[in-house]
């Protein structure tokens, strides 16, 4: 049968613009659709408001009345002011009846295709088409619009658009999901969705009512997940900032909680903060909804994530789904029922046929054994089964697997003696929990003991895995590798692993259900098998990580990171299962070094410093070897861009003399060049420049371009720095040489930007400009969001040197706006101060005192100090607003502009009138492995953490307070505070604030 559906375009937009032209347009358009139905032999079932449904037997009418429809509507002059349009959807298959009506799959993706129409259109699903094929009325033809992801969420669907004479050929892309005017990470299922509406429909009120938590609970395999990625799918509007997914099933460790959510939402980590705190701040003034799935192994932090989201986000609605509800104030709690199951004793098919449960059974069955349809002969037993199961989505998933062995009657036979035995006969008493479990029990032991075995030990992956990684770790004793695929599918078939198709690979996962009880079963069996498959799970991603270092630089990076970050949950579980591995911890060691380049490109920092932190710390990590030395390189070089721990020259010496008894230059550069880099952040240049050239010699000699881009790199900036201005400019020139070769982009634009900031230094405009934006472009073709923000945040200060305000002031609010839309906010605090400074003396002064007060904040919170030509020019820029407002005017307006919010502030910055420009420079020079600021004179031995802690701590803030504001607990702020004591040397709180007033350290006070 080929369904054709119509609707008229914007129809609630029209019936509000003129509700009585509308009344006749409507009327009119009524009639012109069921005469051309009609007259092409079909049947309209259904007609709610302008929306039709008609079911034809022969594909060709069903065109033949759409085109009709088309030409018509396209000929008619409307009543209506407004321009009346049809949207129209064809799609062909079989359909249940129910009392005239039909329902269904087909039914439901008819009407998810007409969805992404535009007025006018005619679409057209593969089926149809291939009904169609070589039988095209004369003038008609259809135009490939490709796959499209439809609002169900469903498996993507090929689709055509009807051209020809009389109809409209041009149309906005189709509102799918594939349309990036639609802003979502939502995942493809591989069933379309079942029921539900008026769930959705409750749902879809309270977020419209204002609800910003709601949680769906309700037990495993009830369908919670599927239900909220539904709700979300359907919000999606185009509107907003979207909807995203964080997936929290493979989450185990409350601390990374925030953490996923931030590499959902795609916010980046800010160095030294904790990520709670830069995940609000990103959100505080966007407008999406947030899932959180599967949140119930780690409630406590969800609460916490969920608290402060909703206290400081007031434009985020949260979705979690849970087995428990969170606890907390403001939490809507949704429960999930079973899908509707028949009334005992119904069973007519057609009837039974209408409930959901059966709906979501029959379409399962159908993927097990062809042609299934409930008809008189089944719907009995089917009837029994969606009732037995409770309507339980998984359960029923699961039953109709087994149809390719046995029938509807059989299954509920066998399921009757199951649950008698586990019920005594008293179905009641049992719980749903109880149900699935039993019915799990069922299918497991149905299995064969090779197939028991890959699925126990696939419990091991956290969040998915390709089909190499099941043959590695799901292979061994009675299992060899080339059976693990026939396995895996017979698992797939059972519906006990759900295979999903991506980019032409296959990915599989288990439900979250599953997984637990997998896993139970792998703890159970005896002897070594639960150890060997977490080796093995270990093996296999150290294996990818090790492999994918040496390539996530260079042309193939992108590919290798996406592979990285898609693995990162099951990478995360191996670093996991590394650290606390009794046979040592050479493979921790390796697998956290592999890391690092990848951290620096996509994040996760904190949790790979404190993997490293914990496997350094283990006795027997301390042998002489290769991993020990890149492992504590690592380290070095992650805590010195993150954190700055005094630690590191110990660390780094170590690893010179592992590197240098071991004879590998190319290690002993690496090592000597985290030293170098760290004397020269720490303001010892001369000490920097005397590493410098051994560096480069190793590495020269150890032959290996990658190193050798780094060490010539570090001695370029240490030379600048001194003055040597030729010098420095040699050594880029090499490094620009041998990147290009490489094809290392990421060099290149470390190398331009840096290039571009000696030039604003030496005050040379036309070469700044050139070499920022020649930054610029390759770190935007490339998507380095940090080195593309450092380039326009350097380029606005070449602008103000060369008097151009406006453009300056374009460039700095674009390094605010690509923080407010990544997340990268290393440069957000020195866009700022070149805001405040370009807001200059043709503003109103106290506007720029206010923006100044506006920067002196974000260093704050950023826990970074002015450089040396920073301060200069800030303090000379307050004292001058300082004579032109009075003190008593500066304070105010500067104060003021201190308690602005960032979205505020930025609001204020841009709206400023046309400044004058100042020449001004830019700061200090950048880094490998990304730019970052140079050394700060006020900087101290402090870190930035310990700085933050000390501003609150001057701010006369507690310690539970700094811990409250800091969201870590006061235990942690005991320990900073321990350290920072044994670094002044200050005693007592009267010390530590006057200690921090003298290094520089503004008070902050903590927002109530
Ligand atoms: N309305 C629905 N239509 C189609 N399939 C569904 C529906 N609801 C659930 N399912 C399917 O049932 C299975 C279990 O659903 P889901 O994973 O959403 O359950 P859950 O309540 O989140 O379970 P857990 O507590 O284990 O996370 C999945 O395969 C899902 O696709
Ligand atoms: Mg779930």
């Amino acid at each position: 049968m080929t369904l054709l559906f119509t609707d008229i375009e914007d129809g609630v937009r029209l019936w509000e613009a003129d509700r009585e032209a509308m009344a006749a347009a409507s009327a009119r358009h009524d009639r012109m659709v069921r005469e051309q139905i009609e007259a092409a032999g079909g049947r309209v079932f259904r007609a709610v408001g302008e929306a039709h449904r008609a079911a034809f037997a022969d594909p060709v009418a069903a065109l033949s009345a759409a085109v009709a429809i088309q030409r018509a509507a396209g000929a008619e002059r409307w009543a209506s002011s407004l321009p009346v349009r049809v949207c129209m959807a064809l799609h062909s298959g079989a359909c249940a009846e129910r009392d005239g009506d039909y329902v269904g799959p087909v039914v439901n993706r008819i009407a998810r295709l007409l969805d992404i129409g535009h007025g006018g259109q005619v679409l057209v699903t593969a089926a149809t088409y291939a009904l169609l094929a070589g039988r095209l009325p004369g003038g008609i033809g259809l135009r490939d619009l490709g796959e499209q992801r439809l609002k169900d969420l469903g498996r993507a669907e090929r689709v055509f658009q009807v051209t020809g004479p009389g109809l409209a050929e041009r149309f906005g892309a189709l509102r799918s999901l594939d349309d990036p005017a639609l802003r979502h990470n939502l995942p493809s299922q591989a069933t379309s969705f079942v029921g539900r509406t008026a769930e959705l429909a409750e749902l879809s009120a309270l977020v419209s009512g204002g609800s910003r938590l709601i949680t769906i609970a309700g037990p495993g395999g009830i369908g919670k997940s599927r239900l909220a990625l539904q709700a979300a799918a359907d919000a999606l509007d185009g509107t907003g900032d979207g909807v995203w997914l964080a997936e929290l099933a493979p989450v185990t460790e409350p601390e990374l909680v925030a953490h996923t959510a931030a590499a959902a939402l795609r916010v980046g980590e800010a160095p030294g903060r904790p990520m709670l705190g830069t995940l609000t701040d990103a959100l505080s003034d966007r407008n999406l909804l947030l899932i959180l799935d599967n949140a119930e192994q780690v409630l406590g932090a969800v609460a916490e994530l969920a608290d402060a989201i909703i206290r400081s986000c007031p434009r985020v609605c949260l979705l979690v789904t849970s087995r428990e509800p969170l606890g907390i104030g403001g939490e809507h709690v949704f429960r999930v029922p079973g899908l509707a199951v028949p009334p005992a004793g119904l069973a007519a098919a057609d009837q039974v046929a209408a409930f959901e449960s059966v709906q979501l059974f029959a379409e399962h069955a159908a993927m097990h054994q062809r042609g299934f349809i409930v008809d008189d002969a089944s719907a009995a037993a089917v009837a029994a089964i969606c009732v037995r199961l409770d309507g339980i989505p998984l359960a029923l998933e699961l039953a109709a697997a087994r149809l390719g062995s046995l029938s509807a009657a059989e299954i509920n036979a066998r399921l009757d003696q199951r649950f008698r035995l586990l019920t005594t006969g008293n179905r009641t008493a049992m719980p749903r929990h109880q149900t699935l479990r039993a019915l799990i029990d069922w299918s497991y032991d149905l299995l064969s003991a090779p197939e028991q075995l890959v699925f126990d030990r696939l419990s091991v992956f956290a969040g998915g895995w390709t089909l190499d990684a099941a043959e590695a770790v799901a292979s061994g004793g009675d299992v060899a590798d080339w059976q693990v695929l026939d396995l895996l599918a017979a698992l797939v078939s059972k519906s006990l692993v759900q295979a999903e198709g991506s980019h032409g690979s296959t990915r599989y996962r288990l439900l979250e259900t599953v997984r637990h009880y997998a896993a139970e079963r792998l703890a159970r069996r005896a002897g070594p098998d639960p150890r060997d498959a977490r080796v093995a799970h270990r093996d296999h991603y150290l294996s990818l990580v090790e492999t994918a270092a040496p390539r996530l630089r260079g042309p193939e990076e992108v590919r290798w990171l996406d592979r990285i970050e898609a693995e990162f949950d099951n990478i995360r579980a191996a670093l996991t299962f590394s650290i606390a591995d009794p046979d040592g911890a050479e493979p921790g060691l390796r697998l956290a070094a592999g890391l690092r380049s990848f951290v620096f490109s996509r994040g996760h920092s904190g949790e790979v410093i404190e993997a490293l932190g914990a496997l350094l710390g283990r006795p027997d990590a301390r042998q002489p070897t290769r991993s020990l030395a890149l492992a504590l390189v690592t380290n070095c070089k992650l805590l010195t861009h993150f954190d700055r721990t005094p630690d590191i020259p110990a660390m780094a010496q170590e690893a010179i003399t592992i590197a240098r008894g071991l004879a590998d230059d190319g290690l002993a550069a690496d090592a000597l060049g985290a030293l170098n880099w760290f004397s020269y952040l720490q303001g010892d240049l001369p000490g920097a420049l005397a590493g410098a050239d051994d560096a480069v010699a190793l590495a020269r000699a150890a032959g290996q371009p990658i190193r050798l881009v780094v060490a010539l790199g570090h001695r370029a900036v240490f030379k600048a720095e001194t003055g040597e201005l030729d010098a420095s400019l040699a050594d880029y020139q090499e490094v620009l040489r041998l990147a290009r070769a490489s094809g290392d982009n990421y060099t290149l634009a470390v190398t331009l930007v840096n290039l571009g900031v000696d030039q604003v230094t030496a005050g040379e405009f036309p070469a700044a400009q050139a070499f920022l934006q020649d930054a610029l472009k390759v770190a935007d073709a490339h998507g380095y969001q940090h080195l593309s923000a450092a380039a326009e945040m350097n380029l606005g200060f070449a602008y103000l040197m060369n008097s151009d305000a406006a453009r300056a002031r374009r460039l700095l609010t674009g390094v605010l706006d690509r923080a407010r839309a990544t997340g990268e906010t290393t440069w957000v605090h020195s866009a700022f101060l070149g805001l405040a400074l370009a807001a200059g003396a043709n503003a109103d002064p106290a506007i720029a005192a206010a923006l100044h007060g506006a920067a002196d904040h974000q260093y704050e919170q950023a826990g970074q100090a002015f450089d040396a030509k920073e301060s200069k020019m800030r303090s000379s820029e307050h004292a001058r607003l300082r004579d032109a407002l009075g003190e008593a005017g500066f304070d105010t307006a500067y104060s003021r502009g201190r308690a602005l919010s960032q979205a505020d502030a930025i609001a204020l910055a841009v709206g400023t009138a046309q400044p004058e420009a100042r020449p001004q420079h830019g700061p200090g020079p950048e880094p490998e492995p990304g730019p970052q600021q140079g050394p700060g004179p006020q900087q101290g031995p402090l870190s930035a953490r310990e700085r933050q802690i000390m501003a609150l701590l001057a701010g006369g803030a507690s310690n539970t307070r700094i811990a409250e504001t800091l969201y870590v607990t006061p235990n942690t702020v005991r320990t900073h505070l321990d350290r920072i004591r044994d670094k002044t040397g200050a005693r007592n709180r009267a010390e530590l604030t006057r200690y921090a007033l003298q290094a520089g350290i503004e008070p902050v006070v903590p927002s109530p």
